[in-house]
């Protein structure tokens, strides 16, 4: 390989990849456009909905926004529709199906390619030891219904103390220090295994599964909806009075209780629960006709989370007190609260979420397996990564480093600090995607768009602005992790990567073989 020494460090830093050569790359996937605009919607409800709704909307309330939480999907609900809009545009702009990654590779060239991809990490990776987290607190929950326990020490972060209903659990009569999550861990773990053999082919359970936890979740709203309407102004006067409790900066350690600021807060947690809206965007390449079908599917999937996200928030906030839901499977909590002849309703939803949170895990871990698997090819990463096993024909040893990252993150962390580096990186990511797009337009106004934000540049500028502003609301300690993360993944690609990049090189492609498309529910 014959490097390119004349070249200076930035030139080489902003090195892009031609739209030719990702298109060349592509092509062995040649896409068959099958996909309208209702299935593109139900693409993207199908990879959203998971633990933001399940699991992170308890904390978010109990800690932060109380009822108003509604407020905070609201809002997360828009920087998402910022973001979504400029993802919408790049997709139907760069005719390359992939991620953000391969946005940034086009766009703002190799370092910022580079950044993409250590957040993706977060986004995808990271998100499946939160998403994993929260099938751990179902899974316990529901065994406990049936009158197994596991060892409460294991069910838990390293050196936190087990909490229940905001107050310690006590076995004889002590608290109790978890030391690991262990059920979080063997869930990462063996879902690496069914990708290792191939699992990702079965889109059509995938369908199922989605189908479920929407079924699971549209259960939840018209059982608990009737109660709530049957009993409206007293539970309004229990529970909704007032519905933005007032700023109290003692609690929490004064980040962001309640008030206004709590509402911001709580919109960077349940921002999680809209990741997963972009793998719309994916599927550009598969859309009839991208210019009106992608925005519709993009937007169409936040519009309809919001619905459904808001109407949960407001049922479980009305039907129990905010403070009482910072639990692991806070929806669960809420149905106990039906009354006695829902006991049945409770496990089926706590199954249902259970079977839904699985097929989450398995999505982002794919996600991630295929981005490492991409920047290998590209020279970014070790080849290790873009290996193929003969028998199985997946990336195995990829897959099985990703597995062991995210269960390890999975049974030492706790869910907030996970969910928080998770929105962090999220939120950087689509900032850095509104970026693109604002660059593209100056450097490349002549390339056909087929699908235009509106009021450019307001959307992408307050795209970028409002992802900043939900990065502030994060706690000081969460940033500084962030920073000192990027801080390393920045040395690795000055140690590493602009070394090894197949760019840098003038090299062609290596004869890796395409490993498929995004695993999205098969809708024809
Ligand atoms: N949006 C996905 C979830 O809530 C990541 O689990």
């Amino acid at each position: 390989m014959a490097s390119q020494p004349n070249r200076s460090v930035i030139q080489r830093m902003f090195a892009r990849k031609s739209i030719a050569q990702v298109q060349r790359e592509t092509q062995a996937s040649e896409l068959k456009r099958s996909l309208g605009k209702w299935n593109l919607l139900l693409l993207g409800v199908g990879c959203i909905i998971g633990a933001g709704i399940f699991v992170r909307t308890g904390s978010a309330a109990a800690l932060h926004a109380g009822p108003a939480v509604l407020l905070s999907f609201v809002v997360a609900g828009i920087v998402c529709a910022f973001a979504g809009l400029c993802y919408a545009e790049l997709s139907s702009t760069l005719p390359v199906s992939g991620s953000a990654y391969t946005y940034g590779y086009t766009t703002l060239g190799e370092f910022i390619a580079w950044i993409m991809g250590a957040l993706l990490l977060l986004e995808y990776g990271l998100a499946a030891s939160v998403v994993a987290v929260g099938w751990g607190g179902y899974v316990v929950s529901l065994l406990a219904d049936f009158g197994l326990q596991i060892p409460p020490q294991l069910t838990g972060p390293a050196g936190y103390t087990l909490m229940r209903d905001g107050a310690p659990v006590l076995v004889d009569g002590q608290t109790v220090t978890t030391l690991f999550n262990l059920p979080a861990f063997l869930i990462c773990m063996a879902l690496a295994g069914l990708l290792v053999v191939g699992v990702s082919e079965s889109a059509k359970v995938n369908n199922v599964i989605v189908a479920i936890k929407v079924s699971v979740l549209a259960a939840f709203i018209l059982v608990g909806g009737a109660i709530v309407l049957a009993n409206l102004p007293e539970l309004m006067a229990q529970n909704w009075v007032p519905f933005i409790p007032p700023y109290d900066a003692a609690a929490n350690k004064g980040e962001g209780a309640f008030g206004v600021d709590g509402i911001m807060r709580a919109a960077s947690i349940v921002f999680f629960a809209y990741i997963g809206f972009e793998a719309v965007s994916t599927a550009g390449q598969e859309a009839k006709d991208p210019a009106k079908d992608m925005p519709f599917g993009i937007i169409g999937s936040l519009v309809v989370c919001t619905v459904i996200y808001m109407l949960v928030a407001a049922i479980m906030t009305l039907l129990v007190p905010y403070n009482t839901l910072n639990v692991p499977d806070p929806v669960a909590v809420v149905v106990d609260n039906f009354g006695p002849a829902w006991g049945w309703l409770a496990k089926i939803i706590k199954i249902g979420a259970i079977i839904g949170l699985t097929s989450v895990v398995l999505v982002l871990m794919y996600a991630q397996t295929r981005i490492f698997y991409t920047m290998a090819r590209d020279g970014l990463l070790p080849k290790v990564f873009s290996r193929v096993n003969k028998r199985f024909q997946t990336p195995a040893l990829n897959t099985l480093v990703v597995g062991l990252v995210t269960a390890v993150a999975a049974g030492f962390f706790d869910i907030n600090v996970l969910g928080d580096m998770t929105s962090v990186g999220t939120l950087a990511a689509f900032a850095i995607v509104c970026l693109s797009v604002i660059y593209l337009r100056r450097v490349a106004p002549e390339l056909p768009r087929g699908f235009k934000v509106p009021l450019y540049p307001v959307v992408p500028v307050l795209g970028i602005l409002s992802c900043a502003y939900l990065i502030y609301t994060v706690p000081l300690n969460v940033l500084t992790f962030f920073a000192w993360y990027m801080v390393g993944g920045v040395a690795l690609y000055f140690i590493y990567g602009i070394h090894n990049s197949n760019l840098q090189h003038g090299d062609p492609q290596d004869d890796a073989p395409d490993m498929g498309e995004f695993p999205g529910p098969v809708v024809d």
